[in-house]
């Protein structure tokens, strides 16, 4: 049987005796919000703040690697963010990741958005609203979509009701979507 606790900690036992297999920090960040064992009971799998799952062998917990280390961006302290990394971080990237592969988000990578059509990721399963849109996303159409709010600027769309009101606020979350959001093919300097 395992547990695991609201500190990060997870503590296998032994059922016949009741005594204490291992008892380990698996997160260093938060608690543990998921635990199961696999059916053949070889592997424990558990899951936390990071949107991934981790499994160790059941026999060698000893020698486990922790849970992620680096502290997720909805996570790091405001103070140590730019305010247009701020708004991103407090307003997009649960639901969207930078990276090209997009993570396992609720919305498609924003990866080199600027300059793609709305809608065009092979890999992500968009609303008939933005595939069949010909908005291109750039940094009028992006201050628009949360100047209006989305259910206005693409009605029908499955991104949820969000107004960015102070105009700075849009400027800075634009700014610092075009550097963090470059393609590889360009160096920091698109428009
Ligand atoms: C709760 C989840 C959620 C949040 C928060 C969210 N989005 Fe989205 N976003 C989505 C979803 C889902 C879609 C796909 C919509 C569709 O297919 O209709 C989307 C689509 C988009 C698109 C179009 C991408 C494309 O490939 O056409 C852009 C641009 C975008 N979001 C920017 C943002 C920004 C910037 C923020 C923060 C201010 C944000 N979103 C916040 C879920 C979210």
């Amino acid at each position: 049987m395992a547990t695991g606790d609201g500190h990060g900690y997870i503590t296998v036992f032994d059922t016949k005796s009741w005594s204490i297999e291992s008892d380990f920090k698996a997160a260093l960040k938060g608690p543990i919000w998921a635990l199961a064992f696999s059916k053949d009971g070889e592997l424990l799998h558990a899951g936390g703040i990071e949107d991934i799952v981790y499994s160790w062998p059941v026999e060698d917990l000893g020698a486990f690697d922790p849970m992620a280390q680096e502290t997720p961006q909805f996570l790091r302290k405001p103070e140590e963010m730019t305010n247009g990394e701020r708004q991103f971080a407090r307003k997009c990237s649960i639901c969207h990741a930078l990276s090209p592969d997009g993570g396992r988000k609720a919305g498609p990578t924003l990866h080199a958005v600027f300059g793609r059509r709305a809608g065009a990721l092979p890999d992500y399963p968009y609303s008939e609203t933005l595939t069949g849109s010909d908005i291109v996303w750039n940094e009028e159409t992006i201050d628009q979509l949360f100047l209006d709010g989305p259910d206005h600027f693409i009605p029908g769309s499955k991104m949820p009701m969000q107004v960015i009101a102070r105009p700075q606020d849009r400027i800075d979350l634009v700014d610092y979507l075009k550097s963090a959001t470059a393609g590889q093919e360009t160096n920091g300097e698109t428009q």
